[in-house]
């Protein structure tokens, strides 16, 4: 049976912005997947925490947001006439906010916290109940779906992913300078790989792909070759 066909749990993790969430988008396309961007959701979270004043000098006021949490809704449209997932946060629209600096500053942050984790783990099994999906993050591999029957384990050079964030966030009007996102990348790198819940790591049986060097639609055909290997 062709791919596309089957229901299968496609994991992409990896570093920061090393284009996971471009490719991951490509494929459900082109394989007809539903996509989900497991980040979006810690970012919702770090959105909500920043609007209720619960982060402070890089902390966490967890007792306030452990109470608070339950209020969130966490849901995702695809935009046709955009042709672009949207995140919705109780109803409301918070795609462009929660890719700002403000919110990527934080995001490591709550993305440590364990209720959160448990949290966010619950709606992505939940919301891929029915197969056929393809999800992002960083612990997709390891501990959302350990037996995704594929796993790509995506990196690039940091200077290439700060490159890139840096291009993005200047297209759409945010004023930054290139070595602010550097360290931005880097601090992310360190805090979710080092953190004591679900670090980021290579999942045994995960695929490296290192896409330095790669465009868009190179990286894109490599992983439709290690998907045909799977069968
Ligand atoms: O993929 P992203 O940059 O939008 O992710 C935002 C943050 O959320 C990132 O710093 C790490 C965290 N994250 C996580 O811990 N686990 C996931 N499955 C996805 C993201």
């Amino acid at each position: 049976m062709d791919i596309s066909e089957q229901k299968l749990i496609i994991a992409i993790d990896g570093h920061s912005s090393c284009g996971k969430s471009t490719v991951a988008k490509d494929l459900a396309k082109k394989i007809n997947y539903t996509y989900i961007d497991s980040g979006a959701m810690y970012r919702v979270i770090t959105l909500f925490a920043m609007r209720n004043k619960l982060i402070e000098n890089d902390k966490v006021d967890e007792n306030k947001l452990a109470h608070l949490i339950d209020q969130v809704s966490i849901s995702f449209k695809f935009n046709k006439e955009l042709q672009r997932h949207e995140t919705f946060m109780n109803g409301d629209l918070v795609e462009d906010e929660i890719r700002t600096l403000k919110v990527s500053n934080n995001v490591s942050l709550i993305a440590t916290i364990k209720f959160v984790r448990d949290k966010m783990v619950a709606l992505q099994r939940e919301l891929s109940k029915a197969g056929g999906v393809i999800m992002d993050g960083r612990d997709i591999g390891t501990v959302v779906f350990p037996n995704a029957e594929l796993k790509i384990f995506m990196t690039a050079d940091v200077e290439v992913r700060a490159i890139r964030r840096y291009k993005e966030l200047k297209e759409k009007g945010e004023n930054i300078s290139l070595d602010d996102i550097r360290e931005n990348v880097k601090k992310r790198d360190y805090i979710d790989e080092n953190r004591d819940e679900s670090p980021l790591r290579k999942a045994k049986d995960a695929i490296i792909l290192n896409n330095s060097n790669l465009t868009p639609a190179e990286q894109l055909d490599w992983i439709v070759e290690r998907m045909n290997e799977v069968k």
